[in-house]
């Protein structure tokens, strides 16, 4: 089982997409630019999703226009739909992301369908990326519980972690939306998945509710997995999850990956520095 474990820095995504404010894009760019300079290997920079439900990320060809992107660093972003999957393409994304929900509260909140429905708007988002030789990630949110409703049976996010990896996303990254999960409770949703599914192929995205999002990464590194995704200075929430706190902060990560034994090849002070402009890009200093 490999020694590095991969952070996936999600900020200028997940981070900044629920803001009341407008972060202007070239903070954004400022943001990502000082991110790419930490060893960082993956970046999810932005989102194509309509304008119209998510105004804070609507300059995000904009903002891929405007990085300077680095070799060895692929520039991620989220696309709900065969629309956005365009969007991306030409905007140059090296990977792109689908995202479901193991609810269906939360997915008609968050993308206006079932999740039966969302799957079928997929398809042909996969079916194109494919085609275009760019790699797909495959968002699971609400794995432990749903604002809309309660908490999730781990039945069902193995049933749709299954369904996303079958369609050929390359892993799944498993999100616990309004960071309501604990030790407990990952640990047993670990049980039922990893019976099935490559635990290579699954990440951990930890929303901080509850300050135990470090320990949270700590019981998942010790079952296999190998991906964490995680926002600069503790950005973010989602619009559409009511209550949603920051990620797991990306230092907070780090740690836990360090006093595991295992190594992440990020620049601490570079990753500093990248901290600096997130609190600057948000008025946070
Ligand atoms: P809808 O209203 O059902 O769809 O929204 P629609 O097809 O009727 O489109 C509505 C309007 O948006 C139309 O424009 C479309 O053209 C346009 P109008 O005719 O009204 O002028 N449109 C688009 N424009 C640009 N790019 C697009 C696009 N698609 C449609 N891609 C839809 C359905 C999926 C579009 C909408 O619900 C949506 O955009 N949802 C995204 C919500 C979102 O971004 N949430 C946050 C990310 S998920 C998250 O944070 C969780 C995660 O972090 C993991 C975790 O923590 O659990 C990933
Ligand atoms: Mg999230």
């Amino acid at each position: 089982m490999s020694s590095t474990v991969t952070v996936f820095e999600v900020g200028p995504r997940d981070g900044l997409q629920s803001r009341g404010d407008m972060v202007p894009t070239t903070k954004k760019i400022a943001l990502i630019d000082a991110l790419s300079r930490t060893g960082l290997r993956k970046i999810e920079a932005t989102s194509f999703v309509s304008p119209r439900w998510v105004p804070q990320m609507a300059d995000a060809g904009e903002v891929m226009a405007g990085i300077v992107r680095h070799e060895g660093v692929t520039y991620a972003a989220l696309t709900p739909n065969v629309t956005g999957l365009g969007r991306a393409l030409a905007a140059g994304c090296g990977e792109v992301a689908i995202f479901a929900s193991s609810s269906d509260g939360f997915s008609r909140a968050n993308l206006n369908c079932s999740i039966a429905e969302s799957f079928e708007r997929f398809a042909p988002v996969l079916e194109e990326a494919r085609a275009a030789g760019v790699p797909v990630r495959g968002y699971l949110s609400t794995v432990i519980a749903c604002p809309f409703d309660g908490p999730t049976d781990p039945g069902e996010v193995s049933r749709w972690a299954g369904r996303l990896l079958e369609m050929g996303c390359y892993e799944v990254s498993l999100g616990d939306t309004i960071g309501a999960g604990d030790t407990e409770a990952l640990d047993w949703l670990l049980d039922g998945l990893l019976a099935h599914t490559d635990a290579e192929r699954i990440a951990g995205h930890f929303h901080d509710t509850a300050g135990v999002a470090a320990d949270l990464v700590a019981l998942a590194l010790d079952r296999g997995v190998r991906t964490f995704d995680a926002s600069v200075a503790g950005l973010g929430g989602c619009p559409y999850a009511p209550g949603a706190p920051g990620n797991v902060d990306t230092r907070c990560v780090l740690e836990v990956i360090e006093a595991k034994g295992f190594r992440h090849g990020i620049d601490l002070d570079a990753l500093a520095r990248a901290e600096a402009v997130a609190r600057a890009a948000t008025n946070a200093i």
